[in-house]
């Protein structure tokens, strides 16, 4: 009698709804009451409609839709205490003790504190008389899964985030799309992709769609990257190529940590090239549009495992998060993994590029 609750928080990806459908589907087959909370953490704190009980049915047709149905949010109301003793409430009065948390490493690391003070919040809301000792007993425990919604594939012990093979089909087409139109005149594109500290969708989309050059944040080039650029352009013309693709992470940055932008590449090809050099930044579309059928999939055998997990959790148990590991959906400690992604921003915040990407490992 015990419910369990999912959300979605910080940037949306595609198959976000199919990971909502599963967990609720799960959900409702091992015959658990199932929630949406809607607009992230935000609505667990405002509580009332935000909250609503799911069926079978509210969840029909969204596999293939991009972004999530149940809206996303970053929310300031929830890094207070205050605001996490609203939410804290809003989930017992519904009698909701389990959470599944879709979102990055922000987010999961918000549920495991939410998560270490929930005994503290039950104290404090049982003083002052908003919940009954019956109800203290009865939800002591509030037991947290995440699942990773990124296209940036930058967290830690997962082979894949739920998004990043859709935002990388989109990049792969914007790319295709870009190289007949270079190709006729004979033009340099310089396009920026996402990926903020990370340069998986840079590198892979760079590899997949012949790339003459990539920069990403964790390789950073010496400070002469402009000589060694040029060289490799001129070259790739010079046997015959008619265009060339430049492929922009938007965290890059030389090895002294300044910033390399579409538009330093641009001018660089300009003044020493005389190419005639375009820049396109692709942005928000790649978060956008249908889920890939591999990111449905994961996202709905990640679905199913987070409710599994939840359901078999005992009061020992560590907040995990559903990991793509080969291609086994698997639990791992979810403050394990936060750490170590956190571990990888700080090393690239101080220039340690071999420390991050060993950090980083297989994710
Ligand atoms: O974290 C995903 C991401 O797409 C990053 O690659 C990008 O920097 C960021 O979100 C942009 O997010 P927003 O526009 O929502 O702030």
């Amino acid at each position: 009698d015990k419910g369990l609750a999912v959300f979605t928080s910080g940037g949306d990806s595609q198959g976000m709804n199919a990971a909502v459908r599963a967990c609720v589907r799960m959900a409702i087959y091992l015959g658990c009451k199932a929630y949406f909370i809607r607009e992230g953490y935000q609505g667990m704190v405002d509580g009332g409609e935000y909250i609503q009980e799911a069926n079978w049915a509210s969840v029909s047709s969204i596999i293939h839709r991009g972004g999530t149905i149940i809206g996303s949010a970053r929310c300031k109301d929830f890094r207070e205490r205050a605001g996490r003793l609203k939410a804290a409430n809003n989930l017992i009065q519904r009698g909701i003790t389990n959470l599944v948390v879709i979102g990055g490493d922000g987010s999961l690391t918000g549920a495991n504190l939410f998560r270490q003070e929930w005994s503290s919040l039950l104290e404090e809301l049982l003083k002052d008389g908003t919940i009954t000792e019956e109800q203290r007993k009865k939800f002591d425990v509030l037991h947290i899964v995440g699942l990773v919604g990124s296209i940036d594939n930058d967290f830690c012990g997962t082979d894949m985030t739920i998004g990043t093979d859709s935002a990388l089909h989109r990049i792969i087409e914007a790319i295709d799309a870009i190289s007949s139109t270079a190709y006729s005149h004979q033009r340099t594109f310089i396009m920026e992709v996402m990926g903020r500290h990370c340069g998986y969708l840079a590198l892979v989309g760079g590899l997949a769609s012949e790339a003459d050059f990539i920069f990403i944040p964790e390789m950073p080039p010496k400070t002469d990257w402009p000589d060694r650029l040029c060289v490799q352009l001129a070259q790739e013309r010079s046997a015959g190529q008619r265009l060339n693709i430049v492929i922009v992470a938007e965290g890059a940055m030389d090895r002294e940590g300044n910033p390399i932008t579409a538009e330093h590449v641009k001018k660089v090809i300009d003044d020493r090239l005389k190419h005639d050099a375009r820049i396109t930044v692709l942005g928000h579309v790649q978060r956008g549009g249908n889920p890939s059928a591999f990111d449905r999939i994961l996202a709905c055998r990640m679905g199913a495992e987070a409710t599994l997990a939840l359901m078999e959790a005992t009061e020992e148990s560590v907040p995990v998060v559903i990991s793509l590991d080969g291609n086994q959906a698997v639990r791992v400690p979810l403050m394990e993994c936060v750490e170590r992604t956190q571990a990888v921003a700080k090393a690239m915040a101080e220039r340690r590029w071999a420390d991050a990407v060993k950090l980083r490992g297989r994710s």
